[in-house]
């Protein structure tokens, strides 16, 4: 089951997850938070900087776990999801370094860095809140469709799709990584709540599948209904092709 926040636009998108992670740590100071990256959670994490340098909200003891990394960016490269998740939020937190996690893209032994993070994953006791944008095939993390749903952290070749959304963000298409690391759509759904976050019209088609079609590994994000926990927070624009209210 997914219950359907309705946020107005962006940024009360952004306000109302933030007040949910928020929620989140305030009732489990050292809470295990799955963190995303890309355009959609840009404002949550400008509004969790702000409540934590107010004294508002305390990350110190707080854990994180992100999603994915591309396969060949070091963290310093200024594409790599590591030095995203650095310069939007853990930079800006209380947050101890050691205590966040991302899949290390400079690291081309596949399975040992995939055995790893989900050693991470377990170590850690598991997820207490994912937070996910959704691609607009329906991919979360890098979890592409595809005939059978992956389960632990995994190598995936990137779609078209997916390279042609991100190329927004490189010099040139050709400089988009073709392979990332992510996790798996068993540890997302392992998570204990999970945090969808969805905004603006070209979401709208991929939003409107994702509730109102069917469960399939061709839609990554439809298995979301199979889970007891799940909050989906939309803006109008991303709402704006619903059938159902
Ligand atoms: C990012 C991730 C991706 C994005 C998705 C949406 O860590 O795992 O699944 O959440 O591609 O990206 P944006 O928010 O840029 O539309």
């Amino acid at each position: 089951m997914i219950k359907l926040v309705k946020a107005r636009d962006y940024k009360d998108m952004s306000r109302k997850a933030a007040n949910i992670i928020s929620a989140q740590v305030i009732l489990k100071p050292d809470s295990v938070l799955g963190l995303a990256t890309g355009s959609t959670p840009i404002g949550t994490y400008q509004t969790l900087q702000h409540w934590c340098e107010k004294g508002d909200l305390d990350f110190f003891h707080v854990k994180t776990v992100n999603l994915d990394e591309y396969v060949g960016l070091d963290g310093k490269h200024d594409q790599s999801y590591r030095y995203f998740m650095n310069q939007n939020l853990f930079n800006h937190v209380n947050i101890v370094p050691a205590n966040t996690h991302v899949p290390d893209g400079s690291n081309l032994d596949a399975e040992a860095e995939c055995e790893r993070y989900h050693e991470v994953i377990e170590s850690m006791g598991g997820i207490d809140l994912q937070l996910l944008g959704i691609g607009n095939n329906g991919h979360i993390g890098f979890n592409e469709p595809c005939e059978e749903f992956p389960v632990n952290t995994h190598k995936v070749e990137l779609t078209r799709s997916t390279i042609e959304a991100n190329s927004r963000l490189f010099d040139s298409i050709d400089d988009v990584p073709r392979y990332a690391y992510t996790m798996g759509i068993g540890e997302i759904m392992g998570a204990k709540t999970i945090l969808i976050l969805a905004s603006g019209k070209a979401k709208a088609p991929i939003i409107k599948e994702l509730l109102e079609g069917p469960v399939t590994p061709h839609v990554p994000a439809s298995i979301l209904k199979m889970h007891s926990n799940v909050i989906l927070i939309a803006d109008e624009d991303a709402r704006s092709l619903l059938t159902i209210e």
